[in-house]
């Protein structure tokens, strides 16, 4: 084996673990579409400032022992290929395979005798072994045997994907054995904590139930709340004493964003229901329903809170502050933000709609066509992140 491996996709998830590689010894072609991403890196410039241990990981190994580039064929001599590209999903939350199959058509052409290669993004499960061994056998001319394939999760957290990367168990399987063990082995050169499973399709059900867990325990910790608070019960003070070994409550919120949770129950959801088996992803679907519906809820609390306040001035006049509209606190993403799309409900029902976000500036704010305010200007603030409403004294 060369001691060249390829990342391709610089994200938030590939671009860690990119670096993680360069940082155990090998050479690394990492491969994106987007040139500035990969000018900065080659210049020891880390683009995600906000996850901890990157930059100075990039400052040791971009531009050196990791290079980036937007050509395919820059990788040409690269036994092992790591594929990290986005998976979106459309209005009826299926996937959109362009992307990946995109990335796999260019990994099949510089594909050789006896590469691996693995793919790290969620996908459906049986993704790898249908449709990825399709792309690759149809581009490479090669069939599965004369090269490896296999498919490892990314578990990471945006923020502490470093310390996960070195730290949280990550999983491989491959779609037949001899995969498994390639990977397995390749991996363990730069993976301390990893765990072989017996097939591509387990590792990437892994993912996805992690996924579903964490919505499905969202949404019961967001029913929960509503409950307890039509009940007049502190549910942050049942939650503490409620919890205990056996008992994880988890936090309620205005719902779930991001590019994983909110969109991994539907890919079982959908094929579920594709098979005719309606009743088998009930509660998934639920779930998702409460979480989804929980800036209803939320814009009922504000508009409530609005009737109470003292003043003479009509509820369209009084300055209501959305404060935290990214996804998760700490993270600079608006995918799927239940935060934001709380702040625009609010504003379709005619009200006087403004958010602040210490990660976005004023400028950034208005390019969204929203309206930005310092808390202590508006007479509301809806404290996203902490679920808490102030009116001003
Ligand atoms: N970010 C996370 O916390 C996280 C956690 C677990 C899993 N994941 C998985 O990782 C996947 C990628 O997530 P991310 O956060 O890194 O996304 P991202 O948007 O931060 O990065 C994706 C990168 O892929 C590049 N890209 C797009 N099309 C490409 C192509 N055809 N060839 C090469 N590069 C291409 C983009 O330019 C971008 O740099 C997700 O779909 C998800 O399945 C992410």
């Amino acid at each position: 084996m060369t001691n060249k491996i390829a990342v391709i996709g610089l994200g938030k998830a590939g671009l860690p673990i990119a670096s993680v590689i360069a940082d155990s010894g090998f050479e690394v072609i990492g491969v994106d579409i987007d040139e500035r991403k990969c000018a900065d890196i080659n210049s020891g410039k880390n683009p995600i400032p906000e996850e901890m241990g990157l930059g100075e990981l990039i400052k040791r190994h971009g531009g050196k022992d990791l290079i980036a580039t937007t050509r395919y064929d820059d990788a040409k001599e690269c036994e092992v290929f790591i594929i990290i590209v986005p998976l979106f999903t459309d209005e009826n939350n299926n996937p959109d395979y362009r992307i990946i199959e995109s990335a796999f058509r260019n990994v099949g052409r510089l594909l050789n005798k006896g590469d691996l290669v693995v793919l790290e993004t969620s996908v459906p499960p049986k993704t790898t072994e249908e449709r990825a061994r399709k792309w690759l056998e149809e581009e490479s001319g090669l069939a599965l045997g004369e090269f490896y394939l296999a498919y490892s999760p990314e578990r990471i957290m945006t923020g502490f994907s470093i310390s996960r990367l070195e730290k949280f168990p990550k999983v491989v399987g491959g779609v037949n054995k001899e995969s498994g063990q390639k990977a397995f082995v390749t991996y363990q050169k730069f993976i301390p904590n990893l765990h072989l499973v017996s097939s591509a399709r387990v590792a990437e059900f892994i993912k996805i139930a992690e996924g579903c867990y964490r919505d499905v325990n969202i949404g019961l910790a967001n029913e929960l709340f509503k409950i307890a608070d039509e009940l007049d019960v502190n549910f942050y003070e049942a939650r503490t004493y409620a919890n205990h070994e056996y008992c994880h409550i988890h936090l309620p919120s205005t719902g779930v964003g991001g590019h994983c949770i909110p969109v991994y129950p539907w890919f079982l959801v959908n094929d579920m229901e594709k098979r005719g088996k309606f009743d088998y992803a009930k509660l998934l679907r639920t779930a998702r329903e409460i979480n989804d519906e929980m800036i209803e809820y939320w814009a009922e609390k504000i508009v409530l809170e609005l009737e109470c306040m003292e003043t003479n001035r009509p509820l369209n006049e009084l300055k209501i502050c959305v404060k935290g509209i990214s996804f998760r606190e700490g993270v600079k993403e608006l995918y799927h933000s239940r935060n934001l799309a709380l702040a625009k409900l609010l504003m379709e029902r005619g009200l006087d709609v403004y958010v602040y976000d210490e990660l976005y500036s004023s400028e950034e704010v208005g390019e969204m066509g929203l309206r930005w305010i310092e808390p202590e200007d508006a007479d509301l603030v809806f404290d996203s992140f902490r679920l808490t409403l102030k009116a001003r004294e």
